[in-house]
């Protein structure tokens, strides 16, 4: 097959290894095929999707099933990242090894962070034993207590806040579970200035450790919620300014090694409730690209190289995934971007279910226009047909 371009990018396909595809159980929000679709549109070739659904991914029959629903969307190449816990209750673990056996690329807490430390640390060897990582949403719920937004928001709005030591917290304690384990362990949507410090210091000891950063958590704070929006609802919450920029300098220097969007879609009922009810999450997987294409690289601030190596490279060898590099002789993974082209977004035209993003009607360059997976065309709108 020849594809002509005509002034696009090519790059290896995108990797996004923390998304929620809401199937089994709520695929009014998403499901497995239509979010494989969001994520082809967004230029990613392979996505990782978190086990909170109904019923959770906690048993290996739920793992093939994952796997199967995606491979009969036929988009985006789909992992399952299992549960810790059976039925997130915290107090059962599942068998890593199976789970592993039957296609789980990885294990997560994802939704709800183990809050016991000696289960945790049993999940961890148990992990390490079996070669997965672990991903871990890393919430402190004695710290945390219920709240939904950070300090300056939530005084401003009157709601409880999520103090960030409940992030900071948690990381802290499974740094020195992984340390002692030698597990892997994968630091979900960092969020905070002290989650960097401690991550920092943790890979200058050696720790096993990864850690992602989303788009949001760059290019928002919580001064950007002047109203009770619940598009601005999303855990962790946007953090101050300064817990920004430290996300930022963390990812610029490799502390955070990797963009992963959180990609998590409700229903445009459930986000018109207000902040106190609606639930937590934002999509982001078909405007990860253009919207860091746009703020790091056109900014001057990060090489366009870097930026795939940190949503492609990076995320690939973190879970153990073949690609984010394009082999010769190998079927292609790619996406070609234009990166000129300057769009405004609009939820509207998401393949997403999912509307809730709090970056519409941002201008943004570099929108994927193309992309390729496993040498099979999945998303394509060059407005002009391949031979
Ligand atoms: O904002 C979030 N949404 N944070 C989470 O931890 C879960 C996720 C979801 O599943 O909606
Ligand atoms: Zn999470
Ligand atoms: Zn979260
Ligand atoms: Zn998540």
């Amino acid at each position: 097959r020849v594809i002509r371009l005509a002034g696009e990018v090519l790059l290896p396909g995108l990797i996004d290894v923390h998304v929620h595809l809401r199937e089994p159980g709520f695929e009014a929000k998403e499901t497995i095929a239509s979010g494989a679709a969001a994520a082809a549109a967004g230029g990613f070739t392979q996505i990782a999707c978190m086990p909170n659904t109904k019923p959770p991914i906690d048993d290996p029959e739920r793992v093939r099933y994952v796997l199967r629903q995606a491979k009969a969307a036929g988009a985006a190449r789909v992992w399952p990242i299992a549960c810790i816990t059976k039925g997130q209750a915290g107090k059962e673990l599942t068998d890593a090894a199976a789970l592993k056996a039957a296609g789980a690329v990885a294990l997560s807490d994802d939704g709800k962070g183990v809050q016991d430390g000696g289960l945790m640390r049993r999940a961890l060897a148990q992990a390490a034993a079996a070669g997965l990582p672990v991903a871990v949403h890393a919430e402190d719920e004695t710290i945390a207590g219920g709240g939904v937004l950070h300090a300056g928001a939530a005084r401003r709005l009157g709601l409880p806040e999520i103090p960030p030591e409940a992030e900071a917290a948690m990381i802290a304690r499974d740094i020195l579970l992984a340390e002692q384990t030698g597990a892997h362990l994968h630091v979900c949507h960092v969020s905070t200035a002290q989650s960097v410090d401690l991550i920092r210091w943790a890979k200058q000891r050696g720790v096993r450790i990864t850690a992602e950063v989303a788009p949001h958590h760059l290019l928002l704070a919580d001064d950007a919620i002047t109203a009770d929006d619940a598009v601005y609802k999303v855990n962790p919450p946007l953090r101050s300014e300064r817990d920004r920029q430290a996300c930022v300098a963390g990812f610029l220097d490799g502390t955070l090694d990797m963009i992963a969007t959180d990609h998590a879609p409700h229903t445009a009922e459930e986000k018109q409730k207000p902040i106190a009810e609606a639930p937590f999450g934002m999509v982001g997987i078909e405007i990860a690209f253009p919207l860091l294409y746009t703020h790091f690289v056109a900014a001057g601030r990060l090489r366009l190289a870097e930026l795939v190596r940190r949503m492609s490279t990076r995320p690939a060898q973190a879970f153990g995934l073949a690609g984010g590099v394009i082999r010769p002789g190998g079927p292609a993974d790619l996406v070609a971007v234009r990166l000129g082209e300057e769009r405004v977004i609009r939820p509207e035209a998401f393949r997403s279910k999912g509307r809730n993003t709090p970056f519409a009607g941002w201008p943004v360059c570099g929108w994927p226009v193309l992309t390729v997976a496993q040498g099979r065309v999945i998303f394509d709108e060059r407005g002009e047909p391949h031979v």
